[in-house]
């Protein structure tokens, strides 16, 4: 099969590139760097003109109020150009619970770009995974503060970002779900807990303090960890650390 993977030089879209060409497929990357871009519309009717399934691997620049219109924006051009190209099968990857987080900009922008999806013209799966464990240097960066890093105790259940690929990748080489498939990492730590032990896994001496209002995590009130039917992943955070 053909795929055009929209974000294909990121975290999750490179991987699911090499995963589904190591299958046999046809999977080309695309993005701002190989001169398509899903906001202004260019490359992308060539990007996707050949394709049995495209793959919107994209993300916004910012987490923040501006990434609504990106999501937006982008799908509208994805599914005109999808449309156009004849595509049988429209696949993106959202966040567990996104609808349960209706306080954070970049959770309800990733909500209506499952709207936008699911009220398309195109056949459509939406894979939902839980926070990447790449991204944890990026939440123990947000709060920071000389040799401490404050985090509130969240639970969260982090998954690997090889995890997300190999699911994104059998997702898009099946048929269309028209709907959605949770997948989440196997254990379930509070957050401040989990940067304690990515910090002394790295011999990094700074010290988490546990904080109610520390980050973005703090005002999330809904639950974001998998219900008893998602898909669970492999990879367990101490395996992955080291
Ligand atoms: N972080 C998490 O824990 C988490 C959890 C669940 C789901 N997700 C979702 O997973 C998806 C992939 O995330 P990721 O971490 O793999 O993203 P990433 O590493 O930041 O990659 C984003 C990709 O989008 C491309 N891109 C950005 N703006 C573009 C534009 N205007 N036109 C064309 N391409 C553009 C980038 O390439 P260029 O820079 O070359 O354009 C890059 O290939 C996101 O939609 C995110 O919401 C994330």
């Amino acid at each position: 099969m053909k795929f055009a993977v929209i974000g294909g030089t990121g975290l999750i879209g490179s991987q699911v590139v090499k995963i589904l060409n190591a299958a046999g497929h046809e999977a080309l990357p695309h993005s701002q760097s190989t001169g398509v871009d899903v906001i202004s519309g260019q490359g992308l009717d060539e990007a996707v003109v050949r394709a049995d399934v495209v793959v919107n691997l994209t993300n916004s620049p910012t987490f923040d109020e501006a990434s609504p219109a990106f999501f937006q924006t982008s799908m509208d051009n994805l599914l005109a150009a999808a449309q156009k190209g004849g595509v049988g099968h429209f696949v993106i990857l959202s966040i567990v619970g996104a609808d349960q987080v209706p306080e954070l900009d970049y959770y309800r922008a990733k909500v209506l770009q499952e709207d936008i999806l699911a009220a398309g013209p195109i056949p459509y799966s939406i894979v939902r995974a839980t926070q990447f464990m790449e991204f944890m240097d990026a939440v123990l960066s947000w709060t920071a503060d000389g040799d401490t890093v404050r985090l509130p105790a969240r639970p969260i259940q982090p998954i690997a970002s090889k995890d997300v690929a190999d699911a994104v990748a059998e997702v898009a080489a099946g048929a269309p779900l028209n709907g959605i498939r949770n997948i989440a990492g196997p254990e379930i730590f509070p957050l401040d807990e989990l940067g304690r032990i990515a910090l002394s896994r790295k011999g990094d001496n700074r010290t988490v303090v546990t904080d109610p209002t520390a980050g973005m995590f703090a005002v999330v009130k809904g639950d974001i960890l998998t219900d008893m039917d998602a898909h669970l992943a492999p990879t367990r955070f101490t395996d992955w650390l080291s």
